[in-house]
C-alpha cells in the first residue's frame, strides 16, 4: 500500500509549467477535419472513432512532434499529417486500454469510455480502424520524399508493435505465461515500451522526415526516450494522487488491477525522486542536442516547455 498521497503534483512542488497551447489548438483543428467513412453504412464506426479522438486530451505526442519540427528549424505545419497519425494511434491505444479485458475503466478524457457508449464490439473495431487509418493518413497525406515517409512509417510501426507499445501493454497485463515472469522484467523497460516508444517516435519520426543525418540525432533520441519514461512515471504517480475530475479518468486504476507501477514498486516519495531524476536527464539530453547544434534550428523552447509540463502536470 502506498503511504503519503498528499499533494496533487507528481514530482514537483511548484506550479504546472507552461504548455505550448497554441500548438495544441493547431492539432485539435487538424484532427477535427479528419473523416474516415466513405459511405453511410460505416458512419457509425466513424462516430465511435471521432467520439474518442475529439474528446479533448493534452495532445502531448502531436504537440511534441510539431515542437520537434520547430526545434530543427522546419515548418511545423508540414508535420501535421504525421502528428495526426500519432494521435490516432494514441487514441486507439486508450480505447483498447480501457476495455473490460484490459483496465476496465469507465471514464476517459472526462467522458464515458468508448465501450460504455458504443459497446465493446464497436470500441474494439474503432481502435482497430484508428490504427489502420493512422498509417493510411501518414502514407498518403505526409509530404516528404517517399523513402523518408516509408522510414518514418516503419519507425512508427516498430514503436507501436511487439517491440514497442503493444509489447509493453503485454508486459503490463502480466500474462507472460511460461516465459520470463513479468515481475522479473525491469519496470523501466515496461515503461519504455508501453509509453516511451510512442512518445519517442513523436520526436524521431520528425527527424527522419526532415532527413536529419543520423549522428546529429543521437542526443535527440536520448531526450525522446527519457521523456517517454518520465511521462509514465508521472502517470503512475497521478493515478494515486489525482482525482477522477482532474484526470478525466478513474484514479486508483493501477492499484485496482494490481499493476506494477513506480508507486507500487518504490513508494510515492521515491517515485517522485525518480521522476525528478528523469526530468533532469531529459532536460540535460535536450540541452546537449541543442548545444551540439544537432539541428541548426533555434533554441528548442517548446521542447523545454513540454518537458517541464510533463513533469509538473496534474492531469
Ligand atoms: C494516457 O496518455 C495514457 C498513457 C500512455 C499513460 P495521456 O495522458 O497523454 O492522455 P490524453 O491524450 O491526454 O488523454
Ligand atoms: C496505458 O497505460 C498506456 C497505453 C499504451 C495506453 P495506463 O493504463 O497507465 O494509461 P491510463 O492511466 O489508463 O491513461
Ligand atoms: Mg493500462
Ligand atoms: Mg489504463
Ligand atoms: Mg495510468
Amino acid at each position: 500500500m502506498v503511504a503519503d498521497v498528499s499533494g496533487e503534483i507528481a514530482g514537483h512542488d511548484g506550479e504546472v509549467a507552461h504548455y505550448p497551447e497554441w500548438l495544441r489548438l493547431e492539432v485539435d483543428e487538424y484532427l477535427s477535419g479528419l473523416t474516415f467513412s466513405q459511405e453511410p453504412i460505416t458512419d457509425g464506426l466513424q462516430e465511435a472513432m471521432r467520439y474518442s479522438l475529439l474528446a479533448g486530451g493534452k495532445r502531448i505526442r502531436p504537440v511534441l512532434a510539431l515542437a520537434s519540427a520547430r526545434a530543427i528549424g522546419a515548418d511545423h505545419t508540414r508535420m501535421l499529417p504525421l502528428a495526426g497519425a500519432i494521435e490516432l494511434i494514441h487514441t486507439y491505444s486508450l480505447i483498447h486500454d480501457d476495455l473490460p479485458a484490459m483496465d476496465d475503466d469507465e471514464l476517459r478524457r472526462g467522458r464515458p469510455t468508448c465501450h460504455r457508449v458504443f459497446g465493446e464490439d464497436v470500441a474494439i473495431l474503432a481502435g482497430d480502424a484508428l490504427y489502420a487509418e493512422a498509417f493510411r493518413h501518414l502514407l498518403t497525406a505526409q509530404e516528404a520524399p517517399a523513402e523518408l515517409v516509408l522510414a518514418a512509417a516503419a519507425e512508427l510501426a516498430l514503436a507501436t508493435g511487439v517491440n514497442g507499445m503493444v509489447g509493453g501493454q503485454f508486459l503490463d497485463v502480466g500474462r507472460n505465461g511460461d516465459h520470463t515472469p513479468a515481475a522479473a522484467v525491469d519496470l523501466r523497460r515496461v515503461h519504455e515500451l508501453k509509453t516511451g516508444r510512442l512518445i519517442g517516435a513523436s520526436v524521431t519520426c520528425v527527424l527522419m522526415l526532415a532527413g536529419t543525418p543520423e549522428p546529429a540525432t543521437i542526443a535527440f533520441r536520448r531526450f525522446a526516450a527519457e521523456l517517454g519514461v518520465l511521462f509514465q512515471i508521472v502517470d503512475d504517480i497521478l493515478d494515486v494522487t489525482g482525482t477522477d475530475a482532474a484526470l478525466g479518468k478513474p484514479s486508483g486504476s493501477d492499484e485496482r488491477h494490481g499493476r506494477h507501477t513506480y508507486v507500487s514498486e518504490f513508494g510515492i516519495k521515491r517515485a517522485r525522486e525518480l521522476a525528478a531524476q528523469s526530468h533532469a536527464a531529459a532536460r540535460s539530453a535536450l540541452a546537449q542536442a541543442a548545444d551540439a547544434g544537432a539541428t541548426g534550428g533555434p533554441r528548442p523552447t517548446e521542447l523545454e516547455q513540454i518537458t517541464d509540463f510533463i513533469y509538473t502536470r496534474r492531469a
